[in-house]
């Protein structure tokens, strides 16, 4: 199967008997699932019906939570005060998935690639990769959302050439640049903001609405959960509305109070502009990056509902001079092309690591006779922490540069600072910046090392695999031996027992 676990909406894709890409409806008949748990007591509910209750029971739904994802501390509660850590939110809905699936073709469903954001870093790829795991799916790959979205696009064959792939979903956007040629696809730059997509757009809409209520005589709708709920709902389809046509109308009412907001696209467009400048400013610099002026770029592809917002699409026609390419459903684009790396994993017999079952075995999907074969490359900087010579402090050295392509290795030696150094602290980074402080520190080991005088070499490798998960080793340079590797993140993600537990836990919940 290909999943694009999505923030707001979820969807499962398979390559079909004709070599079709296809996604697969849900049991309530819908291509598209909610990315939203409702706890009814214990009982975990998905989809639809969880998005029906936010406004009955807000404190019993889990939703946005994908971008929780790699980050250790976050907890859902339900009422009953059971706590579930965001891969364990994401495996419901994954599970809810994998069953839909299972029950839609009648045969078990073992593996998976699932996309993720772009932009997403080591921890948040690692928490993807456990909930799979703790769904009771092989994640074979993760991949690459705009990349996804491209290999759709491209394997039609209609589609060649630089490419640029603009997603702006419910939680996350992304800009790729790719060449795509005879069943390449070459990933030429990337970048992006975790936390930017249509919720932003809804958090506005809800801003302005407010605003209006209260300045008709009204109360505040954000002051308590249940009416700022039903605020979120009223401003996501205002939004939706305002796609369509110019002007809508929207009643609001809290403690007895009630007031119909006039709203126009105008208004919206107004509040938006900042967001909407901001995805205009990253995507101008993948251009760049990718070593490119809009006159080199061939396509602009669109995936991720929010595009369907004319703004953005009036924005990129601007700044680009082309019109994107809007002949795809921009939600379901991603899975269709997960599916179709899951089926060429699948049929790769190169892959000794076992087959997937659940999968028909048909022929890959080909374009001009040739599987596809696709390169991508990192969205984060990697490196460690050095101290500056003569000095007390530290600064951050990039090991491997932002959009090197994956799988990638690089080394660098540093040297020890005193005679006799009983160890040396390593501290990985991920980051661009060579100031520490706007850097994240994404693992730190003490690795004991021989005595030596100080200056001694020692070599630190970092690798990225083509899920663009981060391995490290040290090497002694003196005695040419390793004396330290690790696989980073321990402290942010789910270690081998926490992960068996959490396994153990959710195979025993069905979700509805
Ligand atoms: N007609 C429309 N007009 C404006 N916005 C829309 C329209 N249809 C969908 N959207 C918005 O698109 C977003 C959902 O898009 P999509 O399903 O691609 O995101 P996602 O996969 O859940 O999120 P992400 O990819 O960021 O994790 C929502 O914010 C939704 O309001
Ligand atoms: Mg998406």
């Amino acid at each position: 199967m290909g999943i694009d676990l999505g923030t707001t909406f979820s969807a499962v894709a398979r390559v079909d008997e004709f070599g079709k890409p296809v996604v697969l409806p849900n049991r309530d008949g819908e291509t598209l699932t909610a990315s939203v748990v409702f706890f009814d007591g214990e009982q975990p509910l998905v989809g639809t019906m969880a998005k029906r209750s936010i406004v009955s029971s807000p404190l019993d739904v889990a939703q946005f939570v994908k971008r929780a994802m790699g980050d250790p501390s976050w907890r859902f509660e339900t009422s009953r005060g059971t706590p579930y850590r965001p891969e364990e939110i994401s495996a419901l809905v994954l599970k809810r998935l994998k069953e839909d699936a299972e029950r839609l073709l009648g045969a078990k469903v073992t593996d998976a690639v699932v996309t993720v954001p772009a932009y997403f870093g080591d921890a948040a790829r690692r928490a993807t990769i456990d909930a799979g795991t703790i769904a009771g799916l092989r994640v074979r790959r993760i991949l690459n959302e705009p990349t996804a979205a491209a290999l759709a696009y491209g394997l039609d064959g209609l589609v060649s050439g630089t490419v640029v792939v603009y997603d702006l979903g419910g939680g996350t956007f992304d800009v790729t640049a790719l060449r795509i040629e005879d069943g390449d696809f070459r990933v030429l730059a990337t970048h992006g903001d975790r936390n930017l997509g249509g919720f932003d757009f809804d958090n506005l809409l809800m801003r302005l609405l407010d605003e209006r209520f209260v300045a008709a005589g009204g109360p505040s709708l954000l002051a308590d959960d249940t009416t700022e709920a039903v605020l979120r709902e009223k401003a996501e389809l205002a939004k939706h509305t305002l796609t369509t046509v110019e002007r809508t109308r929207v009643a609001l009412a809290a403690h007895g109070f009630t007031h119909t907001v006039p709203l126009t696209r105008a208004d919206f467009e107004d509040t938006a502009s900042a967001l909407l400048s901001r995805t205009r400013d990253i995507t101008e610099l993948v251009v760049e990056e990718a070593g490119l002026t809009w006159h080199g770029v061939d396509r602009i592809l669109l995936a991720g509902g929010a595009t369907r917002m004319p703004m953005v699409r009036r924005m990129l026609e601007r700044v680009s001079g082309l019109t994107p390419d809007a002949s795809a459903n921009p939600d379901e684009i991603v899975a269709l092309g997960a599916a179709t790396l899951a089926q060429l994993l699948a049929t790769d017999t190169d892959d000794g690591d076992g087959t997937a079952s659940g999968m028909s075995t048909v022929a890959a999907p080909t374009v001009s006779g040739m599987r596809p074969v696709i390169r991508d490359v990192t969205s984060h900087g990697l490196g460690e922490l050095v101290h500056k010579r003569g000095t007390r402090s530290t600064e951050n050295r990039v090991i491997i540069p932002r959009n090197s392509p994956v799988p990638a290795e690089w080394s660098r030696v540093f040297h020890t600072r005193f005679d006799d150094q009983p160890a040396i602290r390593t501290s990985i980074t991920e980051g661009d910046d060579t100031d520490p402080a706007h850097v994240r520190i994404i693992g730190q080991e003490d690795i004991e090392v021989p005595p030596y005088p100080k200056g001694a070499p020692f070599e630190t490798t970092l690798a990225y695999d083509e899920n663009q998960i981060i391995f490290v080793k040290v090497k002694d340079v003196t005695a040419d031996s390793v004396v330290g590797t690790f696989e980073i993140l321990y402290a942010q993600n789910l270690d081998g027992d926490q992960l068996a537990r959490s396994a153990m836990r959710i195979s025993a919940i069905s979700p509805l």
